[in-house]
């Protein structure tokens, strides 16, 4: 579900993430318990629809029609990646200008991030965007 904004607490779908756009906060939705996971910040994701001939192939492999998810939360020292910056489709952190390209595995591109932003695979069930198994790495940030 939208995690801020106008339309916070309700269900995303495909049909919201527009190509071109920028990025979407989201949380979780326990699909039996119908639980908000929003509990942690590191349940943060977000949520972009790219064109997919973009991404590389494990990328792609993990998207739903161009659709990925990755953390919300930068691996330098935890802020919200809250920026887009739409000419080179990358999510910039505001605290430290961290950037993570999320056409190859959220490889960081800029900054003093260490590592990558974890990926969530996702796919779409039913027409909603469904986690595909966990992030592919630990979300958050290493106290120094
Ligand atoms: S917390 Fe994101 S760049 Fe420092």
């Amino acid at each position: 579900m939208f995690a801020g904004g106008e339309r916070i607490g309700q269900v995303i779908t495909p049909g919201d993430l527009l190509a071109g756009k920028p990025p979407v906060m989201v949380y979780p939705i326990d699909p039996s318990s119908r639980v908000v996971r929003d509990g942690s910040r590191l349940n943060q994701i977000l949520l972009v629809r790219l064109p997919p001939d973009e991404l590389d192939e494990d990328t792609r492999a993990r998207s739903a029609d161009g659709v990925v998810a990755y953390s919300g939360v930068c691996t330098h020292a935890g802020c919200d990646v809250t920026l887009w910056q739409a000419e080179t489709r990358r999510f910039r952190c505001p605290c430290h200008d961290s950037e993570f390209d999320p056409r190859e595995r959220g490889r960081v591109v800029g900054g003093p991030a260490p590592r990558r932003l974890p990926r969530l695979p996702v796919k779409v069930v039913d027409g909603v965007i469904v986690a595909d198994g966990s992030f592919m790495s630990r979300p958050g940030f290493q106290p120094g």
